[in-house]
């Protein structure tokens, strides 16, 4: 799928379709396509549809107008707009499409066409099923009206759903072909298509590292932990923005063993490391000065003679000791470890994405990832960004009364602090690693992807992440 942007009149466009937008105060110039949007009783409401054929006029032989809601329309109206066109534009199989220029309400034009952009290419992922080809959208080319040229905001959208595409695909392929190895081997193919710096750890460096907690959650499984890492280079020495991401290809729960019902889900337990993947993809495509550096630690949590069991007390590299309670509080443990790797790339600030506790989808739904930090500055920072891209966060506190819930009798800390603030606890779990450097976690357990008829990664949050990184050149 391609975009470009035109000065002209949608009634001159000469693709298959134009999308033409309406507001709940819009009267259209055009009498035509007026007096058809009042036969039809046509709502402004966003989410409405309403496709023309042959309209007079128009040299396009399909009009769609588009539902915006009240004016001034709002970012999150537009973007419901996009995908309700998205649907229509895949039924009528449209290859060469105009899109018509509109305002929104806190955003400049820029803006707009960055979000057109992703939000069209990100509307056309499909599953790939296996052993079947990739598919391709029908949709060839969109141009977007626009009085001026915003070509870098058309490439930074493209390259967000390029990335956001990964991260889906990633996350939607079965757990018996996504294993810690498949992404390595991702990871690798990254390296290579955008020419990036990638290490992979094997079990026995790790070993060597000292790495004892993310050991203990790999070693009932007969698939073997990596630690990838993938470095890209766009400003010289400047220290990296670090991300790591929770990269359990499966998650039986181990010893503490899932219920069964939907315990197929859980081969999403690695959407934090598809969105760093994904991120990293977006970043390598738009070739901005800075640099960045992902790290993803990738295990497969399972039950077996020789896993780890309730009572178990381990050493992770910092050299803090463990207790592990539940067996099922696994992310944290493979997570701490590679919070501690990450020191040797010097980081800015360091930002962990992952599928951490149920108690985040208790406490946010599926709407909001949820946010912890040990820098204000910082969170803050995430949160601007999270606006920008509509990838919403909603911070929770990291506080001491919460850590002293991890106490335990045998070890420097539990691996869980019970019942109450589930989400805060773990995240004050992992700020005990991360002590040297700025930090924040991101808790997408109930954004990274939707349940049900919908089944299916999200890609989020790689549009905020990309947003954040962004946002740190242009200051
Ligand atoms: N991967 C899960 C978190 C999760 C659960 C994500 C359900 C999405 C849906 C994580 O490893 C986990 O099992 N967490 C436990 C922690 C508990 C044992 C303290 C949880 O949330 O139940
Ligand atoms: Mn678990
Ligand atoms: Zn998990």
């Amino acid at each position: 799928m391609e975009f470009s942007l035109i000065n002209e009149t949608i009634q001159h466009f000469e693709g298959d379709s134009v999308i033409v937008f309406c507001n709940s105060n819009t009267v259209f110039d055009d009498k035509n396509i007026q007096t058809l949007i009042e036969l039809n009783h046509f709502e402004s409401k966003s989410g409405k549809v309403l496709s023309l054929s042959l309209v007079a006029g128009f040299k396009s032989r399909q009009v769609i107008v588009a539902g915006l809601g009240d004016a001034p329309v709002n970012a999150k109206d537009y973007v419901k707009a996009l995908n309700s066109v998205s649907v229509v534009l895949a039924e009528i199989k449209a290859k060469n499409l105009m899109i018509q220029s509109v305002e929104i309400k806190g955003f400049d034009e820029s803006w707009v066409h960055k979000t057109t952009a992703k939000v069209m290419h990100n509307a056309t992922y499909e599953v790939q099923k296996i052993g079947d080809d990739k598919k391709n959208s029908s949709i060839e080319h969109i141009t977007i009206q626009s009085t001026m040229d915003h070509t870098q905001a058309l490439i930074q959208g493209q390259a967000i759903a390029d990335g956001m595409s990964l991260t889906r695909h990633l996350g939607d392929l079965p757990p018996n072909v996504c294993t810690p190895s498949y992404l390595a081997d991702a990871a690798m193919s990254l390296a290579e298509e955008f020419n990036l710096e990638c290490e992979v750890l094997e079990e026995a460096d790790m070993d060597k590292l000292g790495m004892g907690s993310l050991l203990s959650v790999s070693k009932g499984s007969i698939e073997l932990p990596k630690l990838i890492s993938l470095s890209y280079q766009g400003n010289g020495n400047e220290k990296p923005i670090v991300l790591v991401g929770k990269g359990v290809t499966f998650d039986s729960g181990g010893i503490s063993l899932k219920p069964g019902a939907g315990m197929d889900e859980m081969k999403y337990d690695m959407c934090g490391a598809a969105c760093v993947l994904g991120t990293m993809r977006a970043i390598a495509q738009i070739k901005p000065n800075i640099n960045l550096v992902v790290v993803v630690p990738a295990v497969e949590n399972m039950p077996a003679h020789n896993a780890s069991k309730p009572g178990d007390v381990v050493k992770s590299m910092s050299g803090q000791t463990i207790e592990i309670l539940n067996t099922d509080a696994e992310g944290r443990l493979i997570l701490c470890d590679a919070l501690t790797y990450v020191k040797k790339f010097n980081p800015k600030v360091v930002i962990d994405v992952a599928t951490l506790t149920g108690a985040v989808i208790i406490a946010l739904g599926k709407h909001n990832s949820g946010l912890m930090s040990n820098d204000q500055d910082l969170a803050d920072d995430i949160i601007n960004a999270s606006k920008t891209a509509l990838d919403g966060v909603w911070q929770l506190p990291i506080e001491d009364e919460y850590d002293e819930l991890l106490k335990s009798n045998f070890a420097d800390m539990a691996n869980i602090g019970g019942r109450e603030a589930g989400s805060i606890t773990a995240g004050c779990f992992l700020s005990r690693f991360t002590q040297d450097y700025r930090w924040a976690h991101l808790d997408i357990a109930g954004t990274a992807w939707l349940s049900g008829d919908k089944k299916g990664a999200t890609g989020r949050p790689v549009s905020l992440l990309t947003q954040f990184i962004l946002d740190k050149i242009s200051v």
